[in-house]
């Protein structure tokens, strides 16, 4: 009998968090205690019905909490264009890449839990012992830092973060800012300054190293179950998307970003060259909004760099991470 890591996931799903989710549910090393929601890819609303579309695609055994709609400094709503509204108009984030709902599934006839995302966080983690929850935060920090606000005791709850975000060469919404963290960077430093432990970030540079192709897409699908048809599908739609708005390291590929945090969780070594660091992230408003500012010591040899209050993976392995999302496919199917 393997133990379980027990984890949750907060999301904006969105097609990458899509993957994300159907890839943990199927991994049997995962409990997964609840799923949260957030304003990110598209206003909260929609993130929240994209996320009950899949929890009901994979089997309606998860809990749905629906989370905050405006960054936890809410008074910065649109202060920079592209901000999905609360009524979902607002520019379309990233080309298709992600739409506003998740059209290969149908409409979800589940509803979320009464409980608001914060309200719930707080009660689950101060009821677990120390050091015992994973954290996947795979969307901005606004729930988690609120629920660290109201309870910082929580911290203590959570023994990793799991959370792709942040980039230190690669931006995406500026040339130095990661849509996770520009949406909500006043979220993302609290989360900072918090204290957690083994708290790592996936960001831009180790996404956009394992990204995925056409061909990958095919092989996905060549397992051959509903799920992988659905994540080959979300996988095919990003390539399509990307290629009217960031270009990766080949052409006809696409990154899936979210998916890598649950894989590093199973096998870390999806990550390379993943080195300490101390993270402050520009909340300033200026050019550098939205910034990680990564201190790493093994990489600038600063011996008066603060203490490191996170890890951050320079790289990934792209080869590993295709293949564990095929195998995570396949042990699925040979258990059903
Ligand atoms: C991150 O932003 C969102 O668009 C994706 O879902 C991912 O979590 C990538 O920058
Ligand atoms: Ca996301």
């Amino acid at each position: 009998m393997i133990e379980k890591k027990k984890v949750i996931i907060d999301c904006d799903t969105g097609s990458d968090d899509s993957v994300a989710l159907v890839l943990a549910m199927l991994r049997p090393e995962f409990e997964i205690l609840g799923i949260t929601t957030v304003n990110g890819n598209r206003c909260v609303e929609y993130t929240t019905e994209n996320t009950l579309r899949v929890v009901e695609f994979m089997g309606n055994k998860w809990p749905v909490f629906k989370g905050c709609g405006l960054p936890y400094v809410s008074t910065m709503l649109g202060r920079r264009p592209g901000y999905p509204r609360r009524d979902g108009s607002g520019p379309a984030n990233n080309a298709g890449v992600h739409g506003d709902f998740i059209d290969q599934l149908p409409k979800a006839t589940i509803k979320e839990q009464d409980k608001p995302a914060v309200v719930w966080l707080i009660e689950t983690l101060m009821a677990q012992p120390d050091h015992s929850v994973t954290i996947i935060p795979l969307a901005p920090l606004t729930n988690i830092a609120h629920a660290v606000h109201i309870e910082p005791r929580i911290v203590d709850k959570v023994k990793e973060v799991m959370y792709m975000g942040g980039g230190y060469i690669i931006g995406n919404k500026s040339p130095v800012g990661e849509m996770n963290v520009w949406m909500d960077p006043d979220a993302a430093e609290v989360c900072m300054e918090a204290g957690f432990q083994n708290w790592t970030f996936v960001p831009l540079d180790a996404t956009h190293d394992a990204y995925l192709t056409m061909d990958d897409a095919e092989r996905i699908r060549a397992v051959g179950t509903k799920e992988a048809e659905f994540i080959a599908d979300l996988t095919a739609q990003r390539i399509k998307g990307y290629s009217t708005w960031q270009k990766v390291k080949e052409d006809n590929a696409a990154p899936v970003h979210d998916p890598l945090t649950v894989a590093a969780l199973i096998d870390e070594s999806v990550l390379v060259d993943c080195v300490p660091a101390h993270c402050q992230v520009d909340c300033g408003g200026g050019a550098a909004y939205g910034q990680t500012i990564f201190d790493m010591p093994a990489i600038n040899g600063r011996l008066d760099a603060l203490p490191p209050n996170c890890r951050v993976a320079l790289h990934a392995d792209r080869i590993k991470y295709v293949n564990w999302i095929i195998d995570t496919l396949e042990q699925a199917k040979a258990r059903s």
